[in-house]
This record gives C-alpha cells, structure tokens and sequence, in this order.
C-alpha cells in the first residue's frame, strides 16, 4: 500500500505537491470514490482516475536542455511567452526541475517524475548549482566573502557559497566569476549580488549536480543517461528502484 500523493506523482502523472494539491481540491478518486485525505493508502488494484481520466504508469523520462535566454521555465505562461517545453519534443508531458529566469540561460532538467524532481530541488539535499555570473562593477574582496559566508535575504541566511575564477574587465567595468550555490531560492544570485549593489547583466548556469552542458548548443537538449540519473540521486543519499 501507499500514500496516493506519492502514487500518482510516481506514475510521472504531475508532481507530489500538485498531486497533494488535486486530492485536497477533490478531483481525484480511487475506485471511482473522491478522495479528498492526503495520505489515503491505496494498494496495486486501486484505480486512481483525476477528473475522471485514468492514471497510468507513465514513463519516467529525464532530459537535459541548454536554455536560452527569451524562455520561461514553466509549462504555461499567462503572458504567452514561450516557454522551455516548447523545445522539447517529448511524448509525455513535462516540466522544470526548479526555474531559470526569463533572460538566464544554462542547464535546466526536465521531467515528468514528481520524486526525482522533489529529490532535486528539496534544499536540505543541497545539490550543488554553479553559475557563472557577469555583473557591473568591480568586485571587492569583502564582498566576495561576505557572500560566500551567506547574506540574509528575505530574512533567512543564505548557506555558504562559493566564488571562483574572478576576472576583472577594466575597459567595461565589469566583474566575471563562477558562483556556486546549494539552494534555489527566488532570483538567488541577482539578489545576492544586487544586496552589494551590483547588477547581474548576464547570468548562465554552468553545472546542475553533476550535469553540465559538455556539448549542447543553446537551444539543444538531450536525454539523461541511466547512471547520470543514478549519480544525482546518489547526490541526495534516497534509494532508487536500481540501486534499492
Ligand atoms: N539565480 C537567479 O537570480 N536567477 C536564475 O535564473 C537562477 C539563479
């Protein structure tokens, strides 16, 4: 037996939370009776229809995409911007894992598994994001620290980064470094860096775990190979089907 909310997420049907989300609003049933209890058992026979359509295993699927800049990371948007989903040709429906803004560009992971995503975006996992970052001004040495150390922003200290590979450009007055953050919170760089007064003018994400954009283009995306996606679950230290 098992919790419906983990059930449906695991059928790759929408994510845990949108799971918990749909049984609270009443839309899901099991056997035909709406459920509205998150954390209902239900067993191998059960079946579980939301608004009335059947849920099936679905087919995990993971791909990597070099976002560019000019897309938004969601499966909608009331703005008719274009969104990420629109790049990849995918059978089954899926979405982020965590958000790139409209103008960052860089590794975005897409699924339709609803634990692999949760797995990967939960911070106390604290899977490692590197960005590298182009921001005006020069950056002081305090401020670097200071930033590393972790800022407080939206009244919570941010957990300790990293900034490497500092280079200056005189002529613009500009400042290039990678950054390294465990977190994923709202616009977390630009904030970070704006906290010191410096506006972030180009930002692209480099590394996400341990998923790099080797040979991709802007734009190019590719599937998830099995023992990449065992390596970044391994990251979280949660068991897999494979490695249970
Ligand atoms: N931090 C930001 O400010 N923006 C992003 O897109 C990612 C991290």
């Amino acid at each position: 037996m098992e919790r419906i909310q983990k059930k449906i997420a695991a059928s790759g049907y929408c994510s845990r939370r949108k799971a918990e989300e749909l049984i609270t609003s009443g839309v899901v049933a099991v056997n035909g009776e709406i459920v509205t209890q998150l954390g209902t058992k239900v067993g191998q026979n059960d079946v579980i229809t939301v608004s009335g359509e059947i849920i099936e295993k679905a087919l995990k699927k993971y791909y990597v995409l070099y976002k560019p800049e000019g897309y938004i990371s969601t499966t909608d948007d009331e703005k008719k911007r274009r969104t990420v989903i629109e790049l990849i040709d995918s059978e089954v429906s899926i979405y982020p894992v965590g958000r790139l803004d409209y103008d960052t560009s860089g590794v975005l992971l897409l699924t339709n598994d609803g634990d692999f995503n949760q797995a990967m975006i939960h911070p106390k996992n604290s899977i490692e994001k590197v960005y590298e970052v182009t921001i005006k001004g020069f950056l002081r040495k305090e401020t670097s620290y200071a930033l590393m150390r972790g800022i407080k922003l939206d009244g919570t200290k941010t957990k300790p980064a990293k900034i490497t590979q500092v280079k200056t450009n005189v002529e613009k007055a500009t400042t290039k470094c990678l950054m390294t953050i465990t977190e994923g919170r709202y616009h977390q760089v630009k904030r970070m860096f704006e906290a010191f007064n410096h506006e972030v003018i180009k930002l692209k994400r480099v590394r996400f775990g341990t998923i790099t954009l080797d040979n991709l283009k802007k734009g190019e995306y590719r599937s998830l190979k099995p023992h990449e996606y065992k390596t970044l679950m391994q990251l979280t230290g949660i068991p897999t089907q494979q490695n249970r």
